[in-house]
């Protein structure tokens, strides 16, 4: 028998949603889900008509902004050619995407794995790695997310890897500085450090012993879009290829034209061994992950056992899109107009920073931002901690994130800092409304430290 579903009203979607289903990352009372009915460029709108700018592109994720036709289009034709056929097929889609991501993939990454999201394509990585160089271990940072699935979540620095622990631990990771030139967690500075970090991970890997890989996220993202300096990324691959370990670049939320570069390796000239990625490669219209690796890497499975697989690798009905995605960022140029308003949107917040105190620093590159809060500039002591956000205190970034929605502005707000990364296809109009709210509402910050 079917059961008849009526309309629910806004309240009543919410309201169901709350009560049977999990709200990820947070103390479930704290979760009052807005229902979202539309989407179109760069706004999405809720039950009540009202229209969101969407500053942070969802999840980062959304890169050629919501509803476009091309992507929608594929996405039917896929629905309508081969909605599914088992991984061990080759299909029109899974070839002209191999052959599409050659173009415009780092040079010398040549072979694919497709699974469905960022922290699958890192489970791939990590297992690759290791069958490859046949050691264990693999040494990520602390500033880090990788997903939260077993492997993923173990590899990830930030305290969402904590209510795992200990269970999950022994899985060989562990941990090195991460590379924070506003707040160095070895108190150097650049550039007289001489990037000590990235010595320090050398000393790790001579003291460790069985290290498969080292796990970096070029431009960190969720944890605040720290930006290496220049000599960072080739004297991590100088490192990597001395101590035979590999070097696996996690571009899930860099990659794709956020950093105004294809993937953010590009701007240091580095190919690393495993590069994964997921979000903008669909624009997240269907979910999608890829692992790729060298020819080297490849070759070595020719003779080994592949150990590894899912029902839903290569699906047909992710590949489609990803190809018209592809078509479209390139037709739209929007990896060079990622590079172009960067510089646009990076003044803009900078002139924010100008005015308000609570503000110690803004960084990014691209159309790919962070403003960090403080409670103090010269001590550099964030307005609200890690352990603050995991005992569920309420947070001044979500305070000030909330009075922008109410001025119809969604930005991604994580523990003492802002992530902004609009859909590429953003105009400066639509930069300047978001920077004027975040404006107004960082009155909220000043106060909270008393200015
Ligand atoms: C750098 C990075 N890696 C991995 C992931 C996990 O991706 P997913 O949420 O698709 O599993 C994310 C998600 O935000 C990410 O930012």
């Amino acid at each position: 028998m079917v059961t008849s579903i009526s309309p629910l009203t806004s309240k009543e979607v919410s309201d169901t949603t709350r009560r049977l289903n999990y709200g990820t990352w947070k103390f479930q009372k704290s979760w009052t889900p807005l229902h979202i009915v539309d989407a179109e460029g760069c706004h999405f709108i809720d039950g009540t008509g009202k229209r969101y700018l969407d500053f942070s592109a969802q999840l980062m994720c959304v890169n050629l902004g919501h509803k476009n036709a091309a992507v929608i289009e594929a996405i039917a034709e896929q629905a309508r050619t081969l909605p599914y056929i088992a991984p061990g097929y080759a299909t029109d889609v899974r070839a002209n995407l191999s052959r599409l991501l050659l173009d415009v993939l780092p040079q010398g990454l040549e072979k694919f794995f497709f699974s469905t999201s960022g922290t699958e394509a890192n489970e791939a990585a990590f297992k690759i790695a290791r069958m490859y160089t046949g050691k264990t271990k693999i040494i990520a940072r602390y500033r880090s997310y990788h997903g939260s699935t077993a492997g993923s979540v173990a590899a990830t620095g930030d305290p969402r890897r904590w209510a795992m622990e200990p269970a999950w631990k022994g899985n060989g990771v562990i941990f090195s500085p991460e590379v924070n030139c506003y707040d160095c967690p070895i108190k150097h500075t650049y550039p007289g450090c001489g990037i000590a970090c990235a010595d320090y991970l050398e000393h790790m890997i001579e003291n460790e012993s069985d290290v498969a890989a080292v796990l970096v996220e070029p431009v960190v993202g969720t944890n605040g879009v720290l930006v290496p300096p220049p000599e960072y990324f080739p004297r991590l691959r100088e490192i990597c290829d001395r101590r035979n370990a590999l070097l696996i670049a996690d571009e899930v939320m860099s990659g794709w034209g956020r950093t105004g570069k294809w993937f953010a390796t590009e701007h240091w000239n580095v190919t690393p061994d495993i590069l994964v990625t997921a979000k903008g490669i669909t624009s997240a219209y269907v979910p999608l992950g890829l692992t790729a690796t060298t020819r080297k890497i490849a070759d070595f499975f020719e003779d080994h056992l592949f150990a590894h697989g899912h029902t839903y690798e290569a699906h047909p009905m992710t590949l489609g899109p990803a190809i018209a995605a592809i078509h479209e960022m390139q037709r739209l140029k929007l990896v060079e107009r990622s590079a172009e308003l960067g510089p646009y949107l990076g003044e803009k917040l900078r002139d924010l920073a100008a005015r308000h105190p609570s503000i110690g620093d803004v960084r990014g590159l691209g159309l790919f931002w962070a403003v960090e809060l403080v409670k103090d500039r010269n001590t550099k002591q964030p307005l609200n901690t890690y352990a603050e956000k995991i005992e569920g205190k309420p947070l001044v970034v979500d305070q000030v994130a909330g009075a922008m929605m109410k001025e119809g502005v969604s930005i991604q707000a994580w523990v003492s800092h802002f992530v902004i990364a609009p859909p590429l296809i953003i105009e400066k109009s639509e930069i300047d409304f978001g920077v004027a709210a975040l404006d107004r509402a960082l009155e909220i910050a000043d106060k909270s430290i008393g200015s």
